[in-house]
């Protein structure tokens, strides 16, 4: 079976900084034209010269493959909300990424109490900037399978009752909860969906045997979950669109006493997000979440080009090139997956 669609983009990236950028960029552009790259690198991207130096740095690593980076800010704690003005006139500024301090992988200098930053909310509703939410909350009195859920409760919906015309992506949704959230706000509110969230259930990742490669925050689901947002997807709501968060990190940071979140599935997604409209007989509505939902949303084109989705087994090698003499272990390594992406 082959399949045209219009080139997806890719609304939720991290592509780390520095010598790795020659294996995670060009990556990208094989199957995507747009992609939003977080702001989550070892010194945050707080700054617009920060935000240039590495926009350069991904252009530079791009090699025979190109794809148009949009960048991002990080919400600090003493976040200049001044800057936001000039960041909008570059039309590769993309938005605001909160992250609730110490949440996941590069939070450390996320923010504490959401609506005390009035100021930069403000400001991003004056300037119709989107805002990017990595909601969990991260409080010993909550169970790591409710910190979604908890969020939701206490820090999402007053932000959006508080400001009713900020718009705000619920970014990896991973429960149902967030499921139901995203289709009574929507169109204030949207959501990005990873394709391990999608495929994969909490038994993955914990069963006789723990599977570490397949730990990323928010971590999977139960089952029910899983089929939420299945059914989220493949139903056409316009409210929910491709974000991988494919998440790379060196083996030994996976592999170890006290491994990180972050799984590796650039290449790949395309390919699972597929299967996943195949199975459940909703290939009508791949392109939607694949290439037009988030660019509605976001206010901006769809993409002019196509790609062709070819079934047609392909191999995924057990593990790729890295850095520092360290390798990284892609989704589904040394596994078969059923669709290959083509170019038209
Ligand atoms: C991300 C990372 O490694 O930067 N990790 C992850 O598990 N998804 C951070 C994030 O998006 O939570
Ligand atoms: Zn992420």
């Amino acid at each position: 079976m082959r399949l045209e669609i219009i080139q997806p983009d890719d609304w939720h990236v991290h592509v780390r900084e520095g010598e790795v950028l020659q294996y995670t960029i060009p990556e990208i552009g094989l199957h995507f034209a747009r992609a939003v790259i977080m702001p989550n690198t070892n010194s945050p991207i707080v700054s617009i010269d920060a935000m240039l130096a590495y926009r350069e740095a991904i252009h530079a690593a791009m090699g025979q493959t190109s794809f148009e980076p949009l960048m991002t800010l990080y919400l600090t704690a003493d976040f200049d909300p001044s800057i936001l003005k000039s960041a909008k006139e570059f039309p590769w500024f993309h938005g605001v990424k909160l992250y609730p301090k110490g949440a996941t992988t590069g939070a450390e200098q996320g923010v504490l109490n959401w609506l005390e930053h009035a100021e930069v909310f403000e400001q991003m509703v004056l300037l119709n900037i989107p805002l990017m939410v990595h909601a969990e909350v991260l409080s010993p009195d909550v169970d790591v399978f409710d910190r979604e859920a908890v969020c939701l409760e206490e820090n999402l919906q007053p932000l959006i009752e508080a400001y009713p015309t900020l718009r705000v992506v619920l970014e990896h949704v991973s429960t149902q909860e967030g499921v139901n959230w995203v289709k009574a706000h929507y169109p204030q509110v949207a959501a990005t969906v990873t394709a391990h969230h999608l495929c994969f259930d909490r038994n993955a990742l914990l069963n006789t045997r723990i599977h570490p490669d397949l730990f990323c925050l928010p971590v999977l689901k139960r089952r029910e979950h899983q089929q939420a947002l299945i059914a989220a997807v493949t139903s056409g709501h316009p409210g929910f669109f491709l974000g991988t968060d494919s998440a790379p990190q060196a083996a030994r940071d996976t592999y170890c006493a006290s491994g990180c979140a972050g799984i590796y599935t650039q290449p790949y997604a395309l390919s699972l997000y597929t299967q996943v409209f195949f199975e459940q007989q909703a290939l009508a509505h791949l392109e939607g979440f694949t290439s037009l939902n988030g660019a509605r949303f976001y206010g901006r084109s769809p993409n002019t080009q196509r790609v062709c989705l070819v079934q047609k087994p392909m191999k995924v090698p057990e593990f790729l090139p890295w850095a520092l003499e360290d390798r990284l272990t892609p989704i589904c390594a040394g596994q078969q997956l059923a669709w290959q992406v083509e170019g038209v």
